[in-house]
Formats: structure tokens, C-alpha cells, sequence
């Protein structure tokens, strides 16, 4: 949610603007501050420094990043692109979309396509004097475009084949014959408020809600590239297994929370629906992890009660940052699932907080919720092949203050799904904590959230299903790293991570802490950073990239700022300037391509930059229209389309923008995917 440039009200996302971390972890800041000096060696650019600072960690990641292996050849430059200029992008007054010289760009799928092209539903465009009906919104693409994956349309079969001969293809054959004009999107739609989705502030009945409810989810949409041979236009196909999941949509729980009595209901009703998906992951093998975040904001309380109906969940509902009115969607109102004063339901917030796993290709198999990845304000989660088979889920928690988390499966993953299981099911949930690092590099422990573990079980959470279901209580009790919002996490090409930190500039009221990992007091700019595990349960860091330093003028420091942490002008004199990191995707040619989320300097709107992770250089992209945000990242197979989201466009107001419509100051703008190409049919990004 953006919280640079909007009003904050009732209905937002913005519970990521208030910490819920009553804790006093400890910040290494308070031990090793003092002893701090100014370090010339990380001034300049920190990218490049952090670049050379890891040495490779022995092996511990092989650097798998989904599904797609090593590539199938490199392109001829990095970051060959001309970059869109500040001039050129705030030209069109951020009521289009704009793009490098070098790329076009289509809308595809807005708010309100059907995902069926030969349904008798018609698209909703953007009249402001209607809106679509709750039964019809069910069948059409949903609004607040976040997290996606592109799933190429013979994927199943080359992962069968693979399977069958017990091989993998090389990469490079992969790339080439996995299909990269026609596959299955998986998407989130991650909110919508009240007033973009169903044109007024307040639901007046079910009906309302029940639109409201079809407007988020998951979309599973088949697509296409039309044109014999050559580059086209891509539209919605239809496909039996295009569908849309809603909070209404039964589910399945697995792992070690299912069948726990924390998920148990009186009111007997099966566990059903995801909501608030925010970013996502694509597995190793096939699937789609979708995300939730906050999901608390859908839940309030008729009566004003929020203690819940026991100690533990007193405790929870605080920490998780439950409360009377919930975001202001209303849905408590009418639908008493989302009453958390219902004794019926009183457990019906349990069943959100988690990755719900999502087979593109297959309509009749419901989403699983996995458990042992744990419950938190998930954002994204980025999969990567361990030395021995194992997988690895690296995973944040977007609230001020809060933590990054690691799952690791017990057993190899291919043994795992030949054998018909998941390996995310199996397996070790971690927190981390980041030791010091008064150059802006470190090392850090992963700490396992376990029952066993004597501190977590005094808490309370004596048994591991209520160390998942609470995983952020647990986390509280092992000193875990308060940290700047970790938004999304992605695996770069020799298996490091990167993690955007999108911004925290309150830490004066207490929500996070200053420690060499967050050296900026008033951080209102985000910053990336970058680990290695170089064990099950250690890793080095070092900060990759601090937003302020893209700036064109020094915008002051706190005294309390980490001395590394000092501006350094940019050498291209602030013409790339990017803020608040969000969206991450890390391509398997060393570059990092990345969404942001709030207000941006220079006269900009949210934009995506590309960044050589090698030599610290980036260049903007593409930048979004006013008010929006710019998430999700998913390539073709071949890398030369990427789908990426314009989310929350004018924010519902068509006064500012009417994308993707032309300007005309009425129509209702609409979340859509932007499909980006270069002009030259070369690698996206180069
Ligand atoms: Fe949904 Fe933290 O962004
Ligand atoms: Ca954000
Ligand atoms: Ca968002
Ligand atoms: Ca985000």
C-alpha cells in the first residue's frame, strides 16, 4: 500500500504503518554503536561493495530460482537500455503508463475481464455508474494486481517427462522449449477499497460484501500471444482451468497445524478462501504460492471486543493487529465469519495468515494452506534448490518492526512430490537474527521456531501448532531482528537473496528499531539488502542498496543514523532516482528488477527499476500512473516478455488517472498487468 502519497483512512493497508511488535529485542546497534567508526570503504556505491563482500558460501544454495534453471543464453548487455528520463516519465502526468525508449508496453487483464473470452458476461470497463454483480465479478479477473507467476502451457508435461526419465533438461533447452506465447497466469488481487470496488465508502448489504469479497483472491487465467511469427498481442484464451479462488472458496489446511484445535470452529463451517494475497512464489515444482498479508484488516468486532476467547488469543489478536473496525471493508457486518466477538467463528482468524499453494493447471485440486511456513503478514516467498535437494522459502513480514523467516524441507523435494507429499510440509520454520555489521555487512543466525525449544514453549506455545499459528509470538521470544517492513524476498543468481526493506520512519513511537541492518532512523526511503546461508542456521548480510543514496540531494540524516549509513550523492546525479523497494525479482543473469511503493521523488510515480547486481548500476524502466504501485515481476521462459502490475491506479479516483482507458477525467481507473518488450525482441532488461 502506498503510504506516501495517499490520505490514510480507515480502509487502507496501511495496519503496516502501526508496529504490533511489543517487544525489546535486542538491537546489536546498542551494543556495537559506540565502537563505530565512519568507513570510507562503503561510501559510494554500496551496491558494488556489497557485491564483492560475500565470499561464495560454501555451496549451501545452488541458486535454483523456480522453475527455471540456468538460461538459455545471456543477453548482449546487462542494462543496454536507455533508461526513462524524470522529463519523459513526468511529461504524460502520471496518467499513463510510460516506458523506456527502448520497450512498449500492453495493458492486459484489468479489473473486471472476464477470465472465460466465451462467457456471456461482459468486461466491466471503468463506468463509473456501475459496477459488476458479486456473481459476475466471481467470473472475472479481480482488482489489486500484486504478487503473479507466468506458468508456460506445456510446463506440466516437460515436468513429467523430466520426472518420468529422472533428469533435468539442461537450462538452456528448458528455456527454449517451455512455452513462451501461451501459459496459465497466476495472480493476486490483494485489495480493493470499498470505494474503487464497489463505488461508495460502506457496504449496505451481503450483496456488497459478497462483491467485494469476489474482487479479491486469485485469478488462474490462461493467456496468449496472437500473431504466427512474431512478436503480438497477447489476450485473455479460454482454458477449463482458468478460475478465480475468493475468501469463499474452499481450502484445504496441511502440515502440522492441520486438524489442530486452534483452527476448529463451533460453527462446523469448512475452512474456506484466502484473502489480502499480496506477493507470491513460484515453487520448484509447478505450483503457485500465494501469500497473505493483512489479513487481519477483513475481520472487526460487532460488539467492540477484541480480547477473543482466551488468553493466548488476547495476545494474538494485539500482535497480530486485530481491532474493532478491521480496515473498514465492513464484512464482519454481514458475513460472521469475519466477526472475531462471534463465539461461532472463533477461530476463523487462524485459518488466514499463511502461503496457500495453487496448481495452475489442474481446477479440481483445492488451494492448500501450508502451515509449517507459519502465520504472519506474509508478503512474498522465494524458493531455491539447497546443495543436498532440499528447498528453501525465504519469506518476510510486512509490519514495521517485524521479521524475515526461512522454511527448510526436511527431505530432498523431488523424493518428496514422487512420493506423492509436500515437501511443505516437512520440514523447519527459522527467524532470523542479524548479528552486527558496523560496515553495513554481517553475519546472522537462523533461529528454528519449535515447541522444543524451552523459551518458546514458557510463552506458551508448547506445542507446534501454536508455535505456527502464532509464529510472530514465537519469533518475539527467540530476539528475532526487528526490521524496516521486509516486503518481497528473491534468490539471485549464485543463490543469494535479496530482500526489499520497503521504509519504517517511525521508530521514534517504538515500531522497529535502529540496528546496523536498519541504520537509518527516519527511513522513509527503504533499502535492499542481500544474504547468503551459509548453513541451515547461519548466513552472512550485507546491505545492498540504500534508496536515500539514489537521490539527487542529500535529504538530511538523523543523529541517530549508523554512521555507514551517511548520504553519498548518486554518480548519475539523481536521474534514476528510486524509493521504498517493494516488488523483487531477481532474473538469472545478475539483475534485480524492482516495484516500489511510495511517494517518489522528483515528481515521479511508482516505477520499475532494473539493477546490475554485479556493478551496483540501475536504470528506471517504466513508471506506473499517479497513485499507483508497480508489483509483481514474471517472466516468459525465454525472458523476452515480462508481466509486471500498475495496483490500485489513481487509487479508484478517475479524476487523476483513467488507465488503462485514455485520459477523460471519468471512467474509473483499473488494476491491470503491463506486458513489457523490447522494441529490439531482446532479453527484458537489456
Ligand atoms: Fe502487500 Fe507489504 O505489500
Ligand atoms: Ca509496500
Ligand atoms: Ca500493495
Ligand atoms: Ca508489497
Amino acid at each position: 500500500m502506498a503510504d506516501g502519497n495517499i490520505p490514510v483512512d480507515l480502509q487502507d493497508d496501511s495496519s503496516e504503518d502501526l508496529s504490533t511488535n511489543p517487544t525489546s529485542n535486542i538491537t546489536f546497534q546498542d551494543v556495537v554503536k559506540k565502537q563505530l567508526s565512519r568507513r570510507s570503504v562503503v561510501k559510494g556505491s554500496l551496491a558494488a561493495a556489497g557485491a564483492t563482500f560475500l565470499a561464495p558460501a560454501a555451496g549451501y544454495a545452488r541458486g535454483r530460482d523456480a522453475f527455471r534453471r540456468a538460461p538459455a543464453a545471456e543477453p548482449e548487455a546487462l542494462l543496454g537500455f536507455t533508461p526513462l528520463s524524470i522529463e519523459a516519465a513526468t511529461a504524460e502526468q502520471g496518467r499513463t503508463v510510460t516506458i523506456s525508449p527502448d520497450y512498449e508496453y500492453q495493458a492486459l487483464i484489468p479489473w473486471g475481464t472476464p477470465i472465460d473470452p466465451n462467457s456471456n458476461i461482459a468486461e466491466y470497463t471503468g463506468d463509473p455508474n456501475t459496477r459488476p454483480t458479486a456473481a459476475e465479478q466471481e467470473q472475472m479477473i479481480g482488482i489489486g494486481h500484486d504478487g503473479m507467476w507466468f506458468y508456460p502451457m506445456n510446463l506440466p508435461s516437460i515436468l513429467m517427462l523430466e520426472q518420468r526419465k529422472g533428469l533435468e533438461l539442461p537450462g538452456s533447452l528448458r528455456s527454449r522449449i517451455l512455452n513462451s506465447r501461451e501459459g496459465m497466469i497466476c495472480i493476486n488481487h490483494e485489495f480493493g477499497r470499498n470505494s474503487h470496488v464497489l463505488g461508495k465508502s460502506f457496504p449496505e448489504t451481503l450483496e456488497d460484501v459478497r462483491l467485494s469479497q469476489a474482487a479479491h483472491g486469485v485469478s488462474v487465467v490462461a493467456v496468449a500471444e496472437s500473431g504466427r511469427f512474431g512478436p503480438g498481442e497477447w489476450n485473455v484464451v479460454s482454458n477449463p482451468n482458468s478460475r478465480r479462488i475468493t475468501v469463499n472458496t474452499e481450502v484445504d489446511v496441511s502440515g502440522p497445524v492441520a486438524g489442530s484445535p486452534l483452527l476448529g470452529n463451533s460453527a462446523g463451517n469448512v475452512p474456506a478462501g484466502t484473502v489480502n494475497n499480496c506477493g507470491s512464489g513460484a515453487t520448484l515444482w509447478g505450483t503457485y504460492l500465494t501469500c497473505e498479508e493483512n489479513f487481519n484488516g477483513y475481520f472487526g468486532s460487532t460488539t467492540g471486543d477484541t480480547t477473543g476467547f482466551n488468553e493466548l488469543q488476547a495476545a494474538a489478536y494485539a500482535r497480530y493487529g486485530f481491532s474493532e473496525n478491521g480496515f473498514g471493508y465492513g464484512w464482519h457486518l454481514f458475513d460472521a465469519r469475519f466477526d472475531i466477538a462471534n463465539p461461532g467463528f472463533a477461530n476463523e482468524s487462524n485459518r488466514f495468515g499463511w502461503c496457500v499453494e495453487i496448481d495452475p493447471f489442474d481446477a479440481t485440486k483445492k488451494p492448500v494452506k501450508r502451515s509449517a511456513l507459519g502465520r504472519f503478514k506474509h508478503e512474498a516467498c522465494a524458493f531455491t534448490e539447497l546443495a543436498d535437494g532440499r528447498v528453501a522459502v525465504f519469506m518476510g513480514d510486512d509490519q514495521r518492526g517485524d521479521y524475515c523467516y526461512k522454511y527448510e524441507s526436511n527431505q530432498p523435494w523431488r523424493d518428496v512430490i514422487a512420493a506423492g507429499l509436500s515437501p511443505l510440509d516437512d520440514g523447519k520454520l527459522y527467524v532470523a537474527k542479524f548479528g552486527a555489521g558496523p560496515e553495513g555487512e554481517g553475519t546472522g543466525e537462523w533461529i528454528e521456531l519449535t515447541a522444543s525449544n524451552p523459551d518458546i514453549a514458557a510463552a506458551g506455545l508448547d506445542t507446534q501448532d501454536k508455535v505456527l499459528v502464532y509464529a510472530r509470538m514465537a519469533a518475539d521470544v527467540v530476539g528475532a531482528t526487528k526490521m524496516d517492513r521486509p516486503e518481497w524476498s528473491t534468490i539471485g543468481k549464485d543463490g543469494e537473496v535479496y530482500w526489499t526493506l520497503t521504509n519504517n520512519d517511525r521508530k521514534d513511537d517504538g515500531q522497529g528499531a535502529i540496528s546496523d541492518v536498519n541504520p537509518i532512523f527516519e527511513n522513509s526511503d527503504g533499502y535492499i539488502i542481500k544474504t547468503t546461508d551459509t548453513s541451515a542456521t547461519t548466513f552472512e548480510w550485507n546491505m545492498f542498496l540504500i534508496s536515500r543514496n539514489t537521490r539527487p540531494e542529500d535529504p538530511g540524516a538523523d543523529a541517530s543514523d549508523v554512521p555507514y549509513a551517511e548520504y553519498t550523492a548518486p554518480a548519475d546525479g539523481g536521474e534514476n532516482v528510486f524509493t521504498d523497494p517493494d516488488a523483487a525479482w531477481a532474473d538469472p543473469f545478475g539483475r534485480l528488477f524492482i516495484g516500489t511503493d511510495g511517494g517518489q521523488p522528483s515528481g515521479l510515480q511508482d516505477q520499475m527499476v532494473v539493477i546490475d547486481t554485479a556493478t551496483g548500476e540501475y536504470k528506471r524502466l517504466l513508471m506506473g500512473v499517479a497513485s499507483d504501485e508497480i508489483t509483481g515481476a514474471a517472466p516468459t521462459p525465454n525472458y523476452k516478455t515480462l508481466f509486471t502490475n500498475t495496483q490500485h491506479p489513481g487509487n479508484g479516483s478517475p479524476s487523476s488517472t483513467n488507465f488503462p482507458a485514455p485520459f477523460d477525467g471519468v471512467t474509473i481507473p483499473r488494476d491491470c498487468t503491463i506486458v513489457i518488450r523490447h522494441k529490439g525482441g531482446g532479453v527484458v532488461g537489456s
